[in-house]
């Protein structure tokens, strides 16, 4: 296949600016592109920080952010992905939507381009069969943040040529990620074999048995996880991890094991989705990570 030197990333939300990120410390060039030409924007500035703080801790030469950064480049229609070998989406974690960025894709890149999906949840072959060369398609799912979280799981469709996904892994590797071949089944490995865990701490929640934060630190500090449910779930948001919930449970035809607790639709319904939005389980105030009263 030919070598990855030139990638799209489509969606600059959390994921796709830590895709590019990796990428273009890589040596890739990266092409940026987002329905709101402010998220392309704000991603760039936000690269632009992280590289500017790397090169201040000694872990970047202030030259190789330059470069890195200088490799980004912002796209502002679907048509600039046209000299790319592979295009990585990273957008809403719909399956209509994405089925129709695949489509589209297709009459904008090469025939041997690789197009790849980031989602959580959603069947790869069901994103490959709107396309003309099914073959070409394979998930390649990334975690949250995708430049510490050094794991990436490559998902074979049932169509997906198994070249493809070989060429994703080396390319995992040349990022500095470590691949993990998975089969295209509802939350794929991570999201299934970790989703209980999210589930569970939800359910304990609920019985009125524990806190969150108390939750967080047993999972923390007993069971060795970096970050508890409640942190975990903060982190992504809500609006991103409900669906993906909903999205698995709905897949395995309601397993009682992946059920979604009435406590994530409540803080979705009302604003209280983690992180991003100042307050989800715990209150974020300058940077800092409180228990709420
Ligand atoms: P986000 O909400 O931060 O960013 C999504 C971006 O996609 C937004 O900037 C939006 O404007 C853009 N977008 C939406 N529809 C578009 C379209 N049709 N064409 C171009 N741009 C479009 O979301 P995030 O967190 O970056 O997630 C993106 C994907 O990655 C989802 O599929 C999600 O399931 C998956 N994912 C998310 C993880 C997380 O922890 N946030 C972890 C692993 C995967």
């Amino acid at each position: 296949m030919t070598e990855i030197q030139t990638i799209g990333v489509v969606g600059a939300g959390a994921m796709g600016r830590g895709i590019a990120q990796i990428a273009a410390q890589a040596g890739l060039r990266v092409r940026l592109y987002d329905t709101s030409a402010d998220a392309v924007a704000a991603a760039r500035e936000s690269l632009r920080q992280t590289w500017e703080k790397l090169a201040q801790k000694g872990k970047l030469t202030t030259a190789d952010a330059h470069a890195a950064l200088e490799r980004v480049e912002s796209a502002t229609a679907l048509t600039d992905m046209s000299a790319c070998q592979l295009v990585v989406e990273a957008i809403v974690e719909r399956l209509d939507v994405k089925r129709d960025l695949f489509a589209a894709l297709e009459g904008v890149v090469s025939e041997d381009c690789i197009l790849a999906s980031n989602t959580s949840s959603l069947s790869i072959t069901a994103i490959a069969a709107a396309c003309k060369h099914p073959r070409r398609v394979v998930g390649y799912h990334f975690f949250n943040p995708v430049a510490l979280m050094k794991v990436v799981e490559v998902i074979d469709g049932l169509r997906s040529a198994p070249e493809v996904g070989d060429a994703l892994a080396v390319l995992a590797r040349r990022m500095g990620h470590t691949p993990v071949r998975a089969k295209d089944m509802p939350g794929f490995i991570v999201n299934h074999a970790g989703r209980g865990m999210n589930t569970e701490g939800l359910r304990v929640a609920q019985e009125a048995v524990a806190t969150f934060a108390q939750v967080d630190a047993v999972m923390r500090e007993q069971a060795g996880f970096r970050m508890g449910p409640f942190e975990l779930l903060d982190l992504t948001a809500l609006d991103v991890s409900h669906p993906v919930m909903e999205s698995i449970y709905r897949q395995f035809f309601d397993e009682p094991r992946f059920r979604p607790s009435p406590i994530t639709t409540v803080r979705l319904a009302g604003g209280l989705i983690g992180r991003k939005a100042g307050e989800g389980f715990y209150v974020y105030a300058d940077g800092q990570k409180q228990v709420p009263a």
